[in-house]
């Protein structure tokens, strides 16, 4: 979703993350829900639809002349932390999958979409983290 990929972009300034990765796997991570029009196991099912895209992407007459391309890395980072977004009461050490977590936790908040108790921790953090007062 394009919120989500603000969002991240926001968070992986302040972060130190590489804005651009982290936009695409934002833009793109509910896309097995987007292709599909299920719901059920999108993260993990994403991975049928990443690599498949990424490259229609590069075929693409915006990225031919390789400056734009994804690269192979990226794609395996994307297959990586697409795939675990949803579970947001799981902290990894990673900081792309965190990121991930973090901005589609906000983006649903500010979507009024209901936190669930085992979400609310990283609401809060992510918001703390930002500067709001969340006591
Ligand atoms: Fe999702």
């Amino acid at each position: 979703m394009i919120s989500t990929a603000q969002i991240i972009r926001l968070l992986a300034l302040k972060r130190g993350l590489d804005v651009e990765i982290c936009a695409i796997a934002g833009a793109i991570h509910d896309i097995a829900t987007m292709e599909s029009g299920k719901a059920e196991n999108h993260a993990t099912r994403a991975i049928d639809y990443i690599a498949p895209l990424i490259n229609e992407y590069n075929e693409s007459k915006h990225a031919k002349n390789g400056t734009l391309a994804i690269t192979d890395e990226e794609i395996a980072l994307l297959e990586e932390i697409i795939p675990q977004h949803c579970s947001k009461e799981v902290l990894s050490t990673h900081p792309y999958v965190e990121i991930l977590k973090d901005a589609d936790t906000i983006d649903r908040y500010l979507h009024g979409v209901e936190t669930r108790e085992m979400e609310q921790p990283r609401l809060f953090a992510v918001l703390a983290e930002l500067g709001f007062d969340v006591n």
